[in-house]
């Protein structure tokens, strides 16, 4: 398809508009190691280097701290703690105050920051930062989330309540019931680049930092209150990230703060690079969640009420978990209608590490319970679970509100469910499971189809706008800026291509230049999957209002009408005299025509009132299915994914080739997550998983032995959103819940599928095989 659109394009139009597959603008530069990330910036003369001294205490008071042999180290130039702090020692990215820079007085979790060692290198500074000598006086603590609400440990932030319908005389009416369980893992984001900033000092007050972040208005207003200066006093800039995936929305906001300080306080240029243990150690992962269900359906599988309690472990403090808890909530229905429902949070106080925003945002531990109870409800009834999934699909008429009071008035999940039934011969397949398991063998087979539907737009509604900026320089080539960051999702090609498009010029004509704070204020972080859809609209915005200005230009010069400016493949129709591009920006300029714009868009019609749990807060919703097959082992617990066909809805692609790549990568990252990745907190409140030795990612080998992703192709944004496309880069990460769910089925199989399995994610081969042996699986 998209090798015809191309050659389409290069007939008749530009190289590398919208809607076309164009490759990311960096692969090649990522590949050959000529990408530049913030840690292969040139160093100055007398660059200082900072590290982290963390606790090695769960929760204690901190009685003192002795810095003698760690000054006295090779190489250190200073120490730095909370005493340091000329503004506020606070980071919390929600104003809550419960995110110190340094820990001051205690420490809530093993590996929390309590002081910087600043020397002439790296290695100097890691070795000195074990040298301080802490006395602790212990606390009683809590890491895991079971233990934290059996023990009525605070809540962290408000939890939140949705409801609509009456769940106990629905419940009481239901003609059948059951009640479960799930628990649901966290991940530790495991970006190739690991967490850096590079600070850089001016004059006066002034600073700039270079920061691996998603968010730099969030770093830039961190910065500012930790040096107690204006934000006008500091820049941030990245022009990549190599990964972020959630873990770089707030977590950049310690190292960014570290380097500032130091950079103002030694007046030389200061960078932080924790190492891989220190950065999985330190920082905010992936909430794992405990979930808890009650479930009234009826003889068809039909979902009659759902009543549901979701408990995250949230770590130490606040930081994104309201919202994540929330989006757990969001996304407790996925694609299905429940007439009667009740869902609440509760964001529980942990001795861990802050948890914070991971691909997907809450949003997949709150949807796995709908798969989750739609696998229950099949075992329940002996049916294909594919069938209760079928009954239960938001449809027209009463069957389309969400549990949030939200209309859904763009669901296709049926005409995709269906599509991937057929591509990936679905019954037929499900059968030749069948067939084969009742063989009775060691290896046992299974199959499943799950889908998804996410939201899409910030749930803090304010968070739903973005700015950009275009210059056009005299030679006509032009000049692109925006609010959004770049981690490897390919937004900046996005972005470009439509700026491209606006004038219609090659895609190689649009110069991507890196996100700087003082180009493009007050942005959000690039999260929520909204990246293009905001960047891409107030790029078009920038860039029509010179297009705008060129053909007022135009039609005042050669007395035409505006509607006779024509802006053509890199050249402009004036009436019936025809310029390139280039030239026309030249007569532009000699004209003194504005050729630069600050393009801005909000997005509309959402508003969310949390209090009353009511509201439109998702501006539309992307759809997808999966069906994955398995093969396990049942005397070693040994999986390998053999098959996963996948169906998902981008609206109108911008760029069928990157939207496939995001599509690829999220649903390995997903199972990943649930599957080996498993985090493990010993009895100290250590986390002993802080390395790829002992932290298992999918590796290449891991992708299923048959992959066949597709776009679907026909779906079109019903709302104007850039040029119809759809959000991509989350909702894609809940497509292998159909992994672990053919897991199941593979488990289930040893007791005649009498029985769900309820495997608890990640469904490593370990827990796998403990299943199969509950089920009496080894005996049989
Ligand atoms: N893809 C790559 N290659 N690297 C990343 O870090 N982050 C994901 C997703 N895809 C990520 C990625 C997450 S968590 C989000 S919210 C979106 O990209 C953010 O980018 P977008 O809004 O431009 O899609
Ligand atoms: N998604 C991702 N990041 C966020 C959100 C959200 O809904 N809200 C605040 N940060
Ligand atoms: Mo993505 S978790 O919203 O950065």
């Amino acid at each position: 398809m998209n090798k015809q659109m191309d050659n389409v394009a290069a007939d008749a139009g530009i190289r590398g508009g919208v809607h076309l597959s164009q490759r990311h603008d960096s692969a090649h530069k990522h590949v050959t190691g000529l990408a530049e990330y913030t840690d292969d910036i040139p160093e100055p003369a007398g660059t200082l280097h900072a590290y982290l001294g963390l606790s090695d205490r769960a929760h204690a008071e901190i009685v003192s701290i002795d810095f003698d042999a760690v000054r006295a180290a090779p190489g250190v130039v200073g120490v730095l703690t909370a005493a340091d702090v000329p503004g506020s020692n606070d980071i919390s990215p929600v104003g809550k105050h419960d995110d110190p820079l340094f820990a001051e007085g205690k420490v809530e979790f093993h590996g929390q920051q309590m002081f910087a060692v600043i020397a002439e290198t790296r290695d100097q500074a890691r070795r000195a930062a074990k040298l301080a000598k802490v006395e602790y006086r212990d606390l009683p603590f809590v890491t895991d989330v079971a233990e934290a609400v059996s023990a009525d440990y605070p809540y962290v932030t408000d939890p939140l309540k949705l409801e609509r319908g009456e769940v106990e005389p629905a419940m009481a009416a239901a003609p059948r019931r059951l009640k479960g369980a799930m628990r649901v893992g966290g991940q530790d984001h495991f970006y190739l680049e690991g967490h850096i900033a590079f600070a850089f000092p001016g004059e006066d007050d002034e600073v700039t930092v270079y920061s691996s972040t998603q968010h730099p208005s969030e770093v830039q207003h961190m910065v500012a209150h930790v040096l107690g200066v204006p934000s006008n006093a500091v820049t941030i800039i990245v022009r990549r990230m190599g990964g972020g995936f959630g873990g770089k929305e707030t977590q950049p906001n310690i190292f960014a703060s570290i380097t500032a300080l130091a950079a103002k306080k030694y007046h030389r240029a200061v960078k932080l690079r924790p190492d891989r243990d220190d950065d999985m150690v330190a920082t905010g992962k992936r909430h794992d969640f405990l979930n808890e269900y009650e479930v009234g359906f009826d003889e068809d599988g039909r979902v009659l009420a759902v009543d549901g309690v979701f408990a995250a472990r949230c770590g130490f403090s606040a930081d994104l978990s309201g919202a994540v808890t929330d989006r757990a909530l969001f996304h407790a229905d996925n694609s299905y209608y429940y007439p009667a429902v009740r869902l609440v949070s509760r964001p529980m106080k942990t001795n861990t590490v802050s948890n914070t925003a991971f691909r997907g945002f809450g949003g997949p531990q709150g949807l796995i319970i709908a798969e989750r109870i739609m696998e229950e409800i099949a075992y329940a009834l002996g049916k294909d679970p594919l069938e209760v999934r079928r009954v239960n699909f938001y449809g027209d008429g009463e069957r389309n509100v969400t549990p949030y009071h939200q209309t859904v008035t763009d669901c296709i999940i049926e005409r995709v469910v269906d599509e991937l039934v057929e591509s990936a011969d679905y019954q037929a397949r499900r059968q030749a499971v069948l067939d084969w398991n009742a063989k009775g063998g060691v290896i046992r087979k299974g199959i499943a189809i799950s889908t998804v539907k996410f939201g899409i737009s910030f749930t803090a509604t304010w968070y739903n706008q973005a700015g950009a900026l275009v210059h056009v320089y005299s030679d006509g080539s032009v000049h692109l800026n925006h609010g959004g960051t770049e981690m490897g999702q390919g937004l900046f090609t996005k972005v470009a291509q439509v700026v491209a498009d606006v004038f219609q010029i090659d895609l190689d004509r649009v110069k991507i230049t890196a996100t700087t704070t003082a180009k493009v204020p007050n942005t959000s972080a690039t999260a929520a999957s909204s990246g293009s859809d905001l960047n891409g609209m107030a790029a078009e915005n920038a860039a029509q209002q010179i297009k705008d200005r060129l053909i007022d230009f135009a039609a005042e010069k050669y007395s035409v009408d505006r509607e006779q400016v024509v802006f053509q493949p890199n050249a402009v129709l004036i009436g019936n005299r025809r310029v390139s591009f280039d030239d026309f920006i030249k007569e532009a300029y000699i004209a003194r025509v504005h050729l630069s714009a600050a393009g801005f868009y909000k997005t509309p019609d959402i508003h969310w009132d949390r209090a009353a749990g009511k509201g439109r807060p998702f501006y539309y919703f992307a759809y997808g299915a999966a069906c994955s097959e398995v093969s396990v082992d049942t005397l070693t617990g040994e999986y390998v994914v053999d098959r996963a066909d996948v169906l998902h809805d981008v609206g109108r692609s911008l760029n069928p080739a990157v939207d496939k790549g995001q599509v690829e990568g999220a649903f390995v990252q997903g199972m990943g997550w649930l599957t080996t990745e498993e985090l493990w907190w010993d009895d100290k409140g250590r986390l002993r998983t802080h390395a790829p030795s002992t932290y298992k990612i999918p590796l290449a080998g891991d992708r299923p032995a048959i992959f066949n992703v597709k776009l679907a192709e026909w779906s079109v944004n019903k709302e104007p959103t850039i040029r119809r496309s759809k959000a991509v880069g989350e909702p894609p990460f809940m497509l292998p819940i159909s992994v672990l769910e053919a897991l199941s089925m593979a488990v289930a199989s040893v007791a005649d599928y009498r029985e769900c399995p309820r495997l608890d994610a990640p469904a490593t081969p370990e827990r796998v095989l403990k299943a199969i042996d509950r089920l009496g699986g080894r005996e049989a």
